[in-house]
Parts: structure tokens; sequence; C-alpha cells
């Protein structure tokens, strides 16, 4: 897949140049992108002081850094002690079923990534599903799997309005 350069070049003229700034540069290139492509540090070792190898250092060091690409949305199944015991296992099932991809899988549309997560820290509510920032609690496979209909039908409501 490739990226436009001309925005990782936009990214490094406005951070700098400078090794210290491999983190700001590649938080805002993940920003851009939704992940950090290899062009772009390629790209960013040829322009700047940091090399290539610092680059994927810090990017792979830092959990925050991604070096796939991931879907629009991230379905993070909680899969923490409480949501564990709550059943988060089946909570991952109904969602690769609902969604047709495996755990840790984009979708081919590229909507959604199914994601396992640690604790995301509302334990009361286990088995808890987040998307984007919305937490979604006490859920079981039907509640799971329909919380992707939900979302399919928000996105159907707002491109029908786009076309008015
Ligand atoms: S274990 Fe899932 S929210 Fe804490």
């Amino acid at each position: 897949m490739s990226i436009d350069l001309a925005k990782v070049d936009a990214i490094v003229a406005k951070k700098g140049k400078g090794p210290q700034m491999a983190i700001p540069v590649l938080q805002l290139v993940q920003e851009e992108f939704r992940y950090i492509p290899l062009e772009a540090i390629e790209r960013i070792a040829e322009t700047t002081e940091m090399t290539e190898s610092q680059l994927y250092g810090v990017a792979t060091f830092y959990a925050q850094f991604r070096l796939t690409p991931v879907g629009e949305k991230i379905v993070k199944v909680c899969h923490g002690t409480a949501c564990h015991v709550g059943g988060a296992e089946g909570i991952t099932e109904a969602m690769e079923s609902r969604l047709g991809v495996k755990n840790g899988e984009n979708t081919p549309d590229m909507r959604y990534t199914l994601s396992s997560v640690a604790c995301v820290g509302c334990c009361s509510l286990a088995p808890v599903v987040m998307v984007e920032n919305k937490t979604f609690g006490k859920l079981d496979r039907k509640k799971a799997a329909e919380i992707i209909d939900t979302l399919e039908k928000k996105s159907e409501d707002r491109g029908a309005s786009s076309h008015e």
C-alpha cells in the first residue's frame, strides 16, 4: 500500500528533524494514517537525522504505536479477569462470527478491527466491549453482535443523510 509521502514531509516540517523528535513525529504519523507505515519510517529516515533503526526501535518499543493497518473502528473485547470470568471468550466468538474475522484481524472493508485487550477499568459491567470511547457492558453473545448492528445502522443513516 503506498502512502502520501507529502503528508509525512509536512509532519517532519512541523515537528523537526532531530532524533529527540522521534516520538512526536511518529505520533502524528499514526494520527494521520492510523498506523505507522514502513514507507513513512523510510521517508523520515531519508529526510531527518533519525535513522530507520532508531525509528523502528521507538515504534516497536511503545505500545501506543501500531505498525500494521487497523480498521476505522477497533472493537476491543476486554479479557481482563472479571470479563474472562463473565464470558469474554464467548463475546470474542460472537464478534468473530458477526464480523467474519478472527481475533486480531481487520474486516476486508477495513471498517473494523477485532482485538482482545486487558482490563479497561469497568469490571462491574463485565463482560465489556469498547468501541472508540464507548463502553458496552453486561453483554452476552447476542448483545455483543447487536453492537455491530447498531454501529452499521448509524453509519448507514449518516450515509443516507449526507446524500440528502
Ligand atoms: S476485566 Fe474487563 S473491565 Fe475489568
